[in-house]
């Protein structure tokens, strides 16, 4: 009996290494069900490649990491790659087999079996990424069974605030694919921008695919003196149409209305409503964003849109926006005022579910059906047959679910990925300041299981004013933002669940990592840990990736090989590097202090009523002009005492865009409070003045070029570095 039991635990023990050893492996999403097999298959330079004749496409993709022969599949032979169609598997369902004898991928589709390939591709050394892997190799043998939970995976790219060269989303698109994630939701109009080609109006493009310098359209963030923009012509939609496709990944394009209009209506200013605006703060430019919803020539301006974008997109849906609608040009409009009295309307609200139900009509005439962020749904009238994107919460996902809409979950404080991922890092930090360990923490228990039955799946975005208004204007920031929170988007949206981080994060470091520096993403690492104790500053980082550091007051990164004695540690930051990854800098606490000596703000710009330089003063909140700036106009900061530091930093502009700035002209500084000298030219917006000679005592930044599109000026506390 005694025996027997020992015999039954270490049975058990054995099925639990099992099931361990099962599980272990780095898959990203980790698959349903994994079974570890005796054995493994080599692939040789003369394996083949051999597929049923419909999946001739998704063999040339294979054949692209892998460079072997490929033939059409006519009975199973052994030592090949099969590529095999079951239409006994859900469509995005497979089934990947590898034996001694060869690999099986059967998918239920196409989708299913590329989700087998990119699996297959997780299993192979990371260089196949690269095109760079040596033959013969050896894959263990394994059965992985896998579907997913459901059927929406999706990302959004905002191409309005920032333009993306077509090759440059196919490259996106393809790093989805490898992620199992089936839907791009292309943000291609806002204030901003208009991104695609509409042969009817070409002037939607021709103009509204530019701002700033000449351009009607002024330059809102960053790149203030370049005609800026692009877009895709109906050419490039097809063709990134059949390059997704082949990937598994459906383009739903998104045109926001009937807010986020600002950059239609400066194409096109007959779509506004019918009055006279003060324009008198934003020295004549005329700031609306809204379309009139009274006027007959919009509905058939908007069926021009729609009747194109149907044709050209296959997707069943038209996402028409529906988000951050204000209502108040509406209610100065005698025409949208008609509208109410003649329709019963008590609410000016209620205009919002108008407009919804005459686009709903003209999408469905073009057999399509609408997407609309959760706003547009919160009355609960719109068609039953929407698919509402929920974006400002889970409660507000939770809402729109009630009311019966299918829905797509992706609250921002979880999938906005152009949310800073900490304190210091740049980003936004509206919806929250959060990383991967938060996006991979999402779990639905809050939502019951009849909310569960419409939710039809998961959405990242990142829209992308940060990115478009960074100094260094180049593709890093938007891997940097998404990976590796694409990662787990990934796990979330295929496998319905979050996953616990550490078991998730081992994934990360012991395969994935290297997989996304092979696929050329340069995604964001987790600082290293610094530790200061008995006078030995240390640094720790994961899986021992090298860390480097800067020290104050000396030039560039050394690498860190041992711990620092020093009685200063505050000098000191340190980041991990990777192959291009990297992380944020990680210092002791006294490393990030700053002064907040008392100052008072003057300028030739009258102050908000609403927002007072009082506040920025208090370093408390942002201030405003009454007005944006004009050539000449000055703003001075003057302390009262000088103030001795070893860096000071004083921006026009919200805290993390440069956006109502000066958007040119110079900064000047002063040791006595009555001679300036020049320091520097305003680039975006602000000026930094580095190692002063001695305590400053005043700053003036003065503005050198009128209007930009704005009706203030923001002005913010400056931020002032102690010298260390
Ligand atoms: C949104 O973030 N306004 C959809
Ligand atoms: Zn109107």
């Amino acid at each position: 009996m005694q025996r027997f039991k020992i015999f039954f635990v270490l049975a058990l023990l054995m099925v639990a290494h099992y099931a361990m050893a099962a599980n272990d492996s780095s898959i990203i999403p980790r698959p349903q069900s994994v079974e570890k097999r005796k054995g493994e298959f080599t692939i040789l330079t003369t394996t083949k490649i051999t597929h049923y004749t419909s999946l001739r496409p998704l063999a040339q993709y294979l054949g692209q990491y892998l460079p072997l022969e490929i033939r059409e599949y006519n009975a199973p032979t052994t030592g090949d790659i099969a590529l095999v169609e079951n239409k006994n598997l859900s469509p995005e369902a497979y089934v990947l087999d590898i034996s001694g004898e060869g690999i099986t991928i059967e998918g239920g589709s196409q989708a299913g079996v590329l989700y087998g390939v990119e699996t297959l591709l997780q299993l192979l050394p990371s260089s196949v990424y690269g095109g760079g892997l040596a033959l013969p190799t050896m894959v263990g043998a394994c059965r992985v069974e896998d579907a997913p939970r459901f059927e929406y995976r999706g990302f959004m790219l905002d191409l309005s605030r920032t333009w993306m060269e077509v090759d440059e989303i196919k490259l996106f698109i393809e790093r989805l694919a490898h992620h199992k994630i089936n839907k791009l939701h292309l943000h291609l109009s806002d204030d901003e921008g208009w991104r695609v080609e509409i042969l009817s109006h070409p002037e939607l493009t021709k103009i509204g695919g530019y701002r700033g310098v000449d351009s009607p359209v002024a330059a809102r963030y960053g790149r203030w003196d370049e005609h800026y923009g692009g877009y895709l012509t109906q050419d490039d939609v097809r063709e990134l149409v059949e390059f997704a496709s082949l990937r598994n990944i459906e383009i739903i394009p998104e045109i926001d209305l009937p807010g986020h209009s600002h950059n239609l209506a400066r194409v096109k200013p007959e779509v506004l409503c019918r009055y006279t605006p003060d324009v008198s703060a934003s020295d004549g430019y005329d700031m609306r964003s809204v379309l009139c919803v009274a006027k007959e020539e919009n509905y058939a301006l908007l069926e021009d849109i729609v009747r194109e974008l149907a044709e050209l997109f296959p997707s069943p849906y038209i996402h028409i926006g529906g988000d951050e609608v204000s209502t108040s040009q509406w209610s100065r409009c005698p025409d949208c005022k008609a509208l109410m009295e003649r329709e019963g309307m008590k609410d000016v609200g209620e205009l919002q579910d108008y407009f919804t139900a005459r686009m709903e009509r003209i999408v469905a005439k073009y057999g399509k059906r609408t997407g609309v962020w959760n706003e547009a749904a919160r009355s609960g009238s719109i068609d039953p047959t929407s698919l509402v994107y929920g974006w400002e919460s889970a409660k507000a996902c939770r809402e729109v679910l009630d009311k019966g809409y299918t829905t797509v979950v992706m609250p921002g404080e979880y999938f906005y990925f152009d949310m800073r991922q900490s304190k210091r890092e740049e980003g936004h930090d509206w919806a929250a300041i959060f990383d991967v360990r938060k996006t991979i923490g999402f779990s639905f228990e809050d939502f019951t299981l009849e909310q569960m039955s419409r939710v039809a799946g998961v959405q990242a975005s990142f829209f992308s004013e940060a990115y478009i208004s960074r100094r260094e204007y180049d593709y890093d920031f938007l891997y940097y933002q998404t990976y590796p929170r694409i990662c787990a988007l990934s796990e979330v949206a295929w496998r319905g669940e979050g996953a616990q981080w550490e078991e998730f994060n081992a994934r990360l470091l012991g395969a994935h990592y290297s997989r996304m520096e092979a696929m050329g993403i340069d995604y964001r690492m987790m600082p290293p840990e610094v530790d200061y104790i008995d006078g030995v500053l240390s640094a720790k980082s994961e899986g021992n990736a090298l860390i480097y550091y800067t020290e104050v007051g000396s030039e560039g990164e050394k690498l860190y090989t041992a711990p620092i004695a020093t009685d200063s540690p505050q000098r000191f930051a340190f980041r991990v590097r990777r192959a291009g990854a990297h992380s944020p800098e990680a210092a002791v606490a006294a490393h990030w202090r700053m002064l907040q000596p008392k100052f008072k703000i003057t300028s030739s710009i009258a102050e908000s009523e609403r927002y007072t330089y009082a506040g920025a003063e208090r370093y408390g909140r942002i201030a405003r002009t009454a007005r944006v700036g004009k050539e000449g106009d000055w703003i001075l900061y003057t302390f009262e005492e000088a103030v001795k530091c070893r860096r000071m930093e004083i921006y026009t502009g919200n805290l993390q865009l440069p956006r109502y700035i000066f958007n040119a002209g110079y900064m000047e500084v002063s040791y006595d409070g009555v001679k300036f000298e020049r320091v520097c030219e305003l680039e975006n917006g602000g000026g930094v003045i580095d190692n002063p000679r001695r305590a400053i005592k005043a700053v003036r930044i003065v503005c050198s070029e009128s209007g930009n599109g704005a009706n203030f000026v923001t002005v913010q506390a400056p931020k002032i570095y102690p010298v260390l």
